[in-house]
């Protein structure tokens, strides 16, 4: 039935109008995906275009694949844009990507509003421009009342140094006083996460053949389902989607148990 839902399914494809997705089984769904975006370089070069190139072209496979949670109903989708690492990246290269972030969420706002998805960044976004924090504040703002796809975008994030952050914050509520150590459970780790509220990653999906996890949510990770493509990010499809889903749904998940199929 999935494959039968997604093919025919093509690059250009506006997810929204595919009344066949209403078919999917929600139940059955992950109900957070988090994908590692990687293989925009690369795309590129083989194009003979710049890199940057290559992150132009993967906004609109964002924009494509947001659209498709959007239309099968997911709760939440989680992606990586920019590393605590990928400062070490050249300059230009830098602020080309801050730039599309800016011109992503000014150009894109409206219409994922409009498709009631509820945006937030996670990461250290203290530290990004003042302008491209304002359109954060503003579009987490803008849709915190929205029930749709939870979407969140990871820019200055490092899993480790999440961990970091959250050790750091029950360390000082004990040294206050407020906690012993001993009575820290899992959901007063949870409750310091940037990623709050969300529910664990059921999925991880990495495009172009890479198979780490690269600092990307440590702890959210701890029992997903990986899927690896050889695709770069800029050619990855609501097809491509459809298939790591439909993979997903046949993976006997045991969370430490035994198996139920
Ligand atoms: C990894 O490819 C990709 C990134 C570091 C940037 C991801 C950003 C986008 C997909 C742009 C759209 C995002 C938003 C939120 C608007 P790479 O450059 O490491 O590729 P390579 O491994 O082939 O060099």
């Amino acid at each position: 039935m999935w494959k039968k839902i997604f093919s025919g399914m093509q690059k250009n494809d506006d997810a929204s109008d595919k009344s066949y997705l209403d078919e999917l089984v929600q139940d059955q769904l992950p109900q957070h995906v988090a994908i590692i975006m990687d293989g925009n370089g690369r795309w590129a070069t083989g194009q003979g275009l710049i890199r940057t190139a290559g992150h132009k072209a993967g906004v609109k496979t964002l924009k494509r694949i947001v659209k498709t949670c959007t239309a099968l109903g997911m709760n939440a989708l989680t992606v990586y844009a920019f590393s605590t690492e990928n400062w070490k990246r050249p300059h230009a290269e830098v602020d080309f990507l801050m730039n599309l972030f800016s011109e992503y969420l000014a150009k894109e706002i409206d219409e994922m509003d409009q498709d009631n998805v509820k945006i937030d960044f996670i990461g250290r976004t203290w530290e990004l421009s003042k302008g491209l924090q304002k359109q954060i504040a503003d579009a987490r703002h803008r849709t915190r009342d929205n029930t749709g796809v939870k979407f969140t975008v990871a820019v200055n994030y490092g899993g480790q140094d999440e961990l970091l952050r959250m050790v750091q914050e029950l360390a000082a509520q004990s040294q206050r006083g407020m906690i012993k150590p001993e009575e820290i459970t899992a959901e007063m780790i949870e409750a310091q996460l940037d990623t709050y509220g969300l529910p664990p990653v059921d999925l991880v999906i990495r495009t172009s053949g890479d198979m780490r996890l690269s600092n990307f949510l440590l702890w959210q990770t701890a029992y997903a389902e990986f899927w690896f493509t050889d695709i770069n990010w800029p050619d990855f499809t609501p097809e491509d989607f459809g298939r790591a889903l439909y993979e997903y749904c046949r993976r006997d998940r045991r969370f430490g148990g035994l198996s139920k199929k």
